[in-house]
């Protein structure tokens, strides 16, 4: 139909981006298809429109020259090839009408690029000027332009190459990681909303430490979580040292991601020990001392949840009481545990015990057999 309709108007149409890619990587498919037409996406959105009886009403956007409508639970998204400039403190860009290939050009990473034709003197074949096959191959996360070009035009795809790595397991091409570098910076021009929507989609990986460490290396951390980012190092003081809490952080992250598609749950494991950095100090009688960071931490939770516009209903009180309980398991390994301890901790922690439980198992490093087999033994009620 939709080749048909794009004959009729005489507009060469293809089918762009994400979906393309995931077709060729045989991944689930995708819930949106992106048309890119030389000429008027409304026009070829509304006449594609016309003919199909079951689709839902068409939207359209005049002011981005885009019109879309969903039909059998898919979301079919129509647009006019262009041609995109910047300014250099906004994502908007000034747009005007362009071939295919000015079109591709404008888009994130070469393997986003891909176009296949709907035309009928070339139906099906594949158009890619930017060898995102080969990327694909390779696996790698490459930009069409210049890399500095790509990210500073519009500095959200910096966490898009992220979450594209961490997603696929693809590897972030050389050049294009230090322009991130270089650029990180400019992630305060892009709406925490969009931002966050990335964090959450590298949170729900298989491995998040992966996208969270490239997050970091990129230094693009440090602008969106910095509270993470201070926890990170060892210090010496008369010998003695503590461990690394950035890292052990995400060991614990990584440890509960088989466990739960609860993001909220995998967001508590992420801040568990968020109170450390600022808690921290060397007592000459007992060391290294964190002391009272359970509730730091639940109070900074708070803090952090607001300034990066997450949901402040029941993930936030879920996320502080896990934060702050969470440590208290760990002492439930000690040998001198009461029975009483243990109640007040299962009725403290009331519906979420279980969750919590998950966290705590997720906590405690291989390292220490007779801690574990402790835990076990309490936890096996
Ligand atoms: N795109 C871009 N720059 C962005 C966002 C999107 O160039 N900041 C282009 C890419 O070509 C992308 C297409 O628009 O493939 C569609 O974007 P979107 O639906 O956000 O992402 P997908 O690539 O489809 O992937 P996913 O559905 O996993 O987000």
């Amino acid at each position: 139909i939709i080749s048909q309709s794009a004959k009729e108007l005489g507009q060469e149409t293809y089918v762009v981006g994400g979906f393309v890619r995931d077709f060729l990587l045989k991944r689930d498919s995708k819930k949106d298809i992106d048309f890119v037409t030389v000429g008027s996406g409304i026009e070829l959105a509304e006449k594609v429109h016309s003919k199909i009886t079951d689709a839902s009403k068409l939207s359209v956007f005049k002011r981005f020259g885009t019109a879309n409508f969903k039909w059998e639970g898919i979301d079919l998204e129509f647009v006019g090839a262009r041609r995109e400039s910047y300014a250099e403190d906004s994502r908007k860009p000034f747009v005007e009408d362009g071939s295919l290939e000015d079109d591709q050009k404008r888009r994130d990473f070469t393997i986003n690029a891909l176009a296949i034709s709907l035309n009928e003197e070339n139906y099906g074949e594949l158009i890619d000027p930017f060898d995102g096959i080969g990327d694909l191959e390779r696996k790698i996360i490459r930009t069409p332009l210049e890399p500095d070009v790509t990210y500073s035009d519009d500095p959200l795809r910096m966490m898009r190459a992220i979450r594209f790595a961490a997603q696929l397991g693809f590897e972030i091409e050389e050049n294009s990681f230090q322009s991130i570098q270089k650029n990180a910076s400019r992630i305060d021009i892009v709406s925490k909303e969009r931002v966050m929507d990335e964090f959450q989609k590298i949170m729900m990986t298989e491995k998040p430490s992966t996208g969270l460490k490239l997050l970091d290396d990129a230094g693009l951390m440090q602008f969106i979580l910095p509270e993470l980012v201070a926890l990170r190092g060892v210090e010496e003081v008369e010998g003695q040292t503590h461990k690394d809490n950035f890292y052990h952080t995400l060991e614990v992250v990584d440890n509960i991601a088989p466990n739960t598609e609860n993001i909220w749950l995998r967001w508590a494991a992420l801040l568990h020990d968020i109170g450390k950095a600022p808690t921290k100090r060397y007592d000459k009688k007992i060391g290294w001392t964190f002391h009272s960071h359970e509730f730091v931490g639940s109070k900074m939770v708070f803090k952090l949840f607001k300034r990066l516009k997450l949901p402040l209903g029941h993930p936030l009180k879920f996320v502080q009481k896990i934060v702050l309980l969470s440590s208290r398991p760990i002492a439930l390994v000690d040998e001198n545990v009461t029975d009483a301890a243990l109640r007040r901790l299962l009725f403290d922690a009331g519906e979420d015990f279980d969750d919590l439980i998950t966290l705590c198992k997720a906590d405690i490093t291989t390292k220490n057999e007779r801690k574990q087999r402790r835990f076990k033994q309490n936890f096996s009620l």
